[in-house]
């Protein structure tokens, strides 16, 4: 089964999708990660990159979809995939439509004051990329990772400027992704506003019926 995971900047996609994986044996491919791995490797797509998601503006959807078409044809994706973070613009959809099928789009509702909570306060491991929330998931020890006792960071783009930002974007470019897949029949919502393993509960109902 071939999933799609859309919503807003910081409604918990990355959250449910690095649970639903483990539910359903399927990769969990994030744009996002993609993109960041590639920054923190200096590779020329990674600074490229760089400049764009530190303003909380879309990369270039060249650059995304043929990155995502190389991933999507490796043997992990066989059987299915969670993607999440992408598509974000029609034309992604179009594009990535062409070359796999998507059975089902979970999308995941928040309002915007819980967005800005969820995003301010969330930090990530430098080395595992591991997530939490400095008021509802927060790290055993203050600053460090559980997984790897490795100190914690904030994303650039999870400033006040940038969430603003990302929050214009999403609603101009993503938003109209709501009515694509609806008139497809493939859209479900779901209520992103309980905790972790409610929603992540709901997501799987969502993609099991
Ligand atoms: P990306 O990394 O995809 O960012 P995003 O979509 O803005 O989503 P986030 O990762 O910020 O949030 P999330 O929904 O995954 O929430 P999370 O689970 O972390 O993209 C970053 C940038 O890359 C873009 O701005 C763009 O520049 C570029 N990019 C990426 N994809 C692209 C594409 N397709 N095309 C072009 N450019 C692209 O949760 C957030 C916080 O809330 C965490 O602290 C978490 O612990 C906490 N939390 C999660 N769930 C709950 C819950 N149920 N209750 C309480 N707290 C929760």
């Amino acid at each position: 089964m071939n999933i799609i995971l859309l919503g807003p900047p910081g409604v918990g996609k990355g959250t449910v999708a690095s649970k639903l994986k483990e539910k359903l044996s399927f990769p969990h491919i994030s744009t996002g990660d993609m993109l960041r791995e590639n920054t923190a490797n200096k590779t020329e797509l990674g600074v490229e990159a760089k400049n764009f998601m530190d303003k909380g503006i879309l990369v270039p959807d060249e650059v995304v979809i043929d990155m995502m078409k190389e991933r999507l044809q490796r043997d992990d994706c066989k059987k299915g995939f969670i993607l999440d973070g992408f598509p974000r613009t029609i034309n992604q959809a179009d594009q990535i439509g062409e070359v796999v099928k998507i059975d089902k789009v979970v999308n995941l509702q928040l309002d915007d004051d819980n967005i800005v909570k969820r995003l301010s306060r969330r930090r990530l491991c430098k080395k595992c990329g591991a997530g939490y929330h400095l008021d509802y998931i927060k790290p055993k020890k203050e600053n460090k990772c559980d997984k790897c006792d490795t100190e914690l960071y904030q994303r650039e783009d999870d400033k006040p400027e940038a969430i603003k930002k990302r929050l214009e974007v999403y609603r101009e470019q993503t938003v109209p992704l709501i009515n694509y897949y609806k008139e497809k029949g493939f859209l479900v919502g779901v209520d992103g506003s309980g905790t972790p393993s409610e929603v992540l509960e709901l997501a799987f109902k969502a993609v099991s019926y």
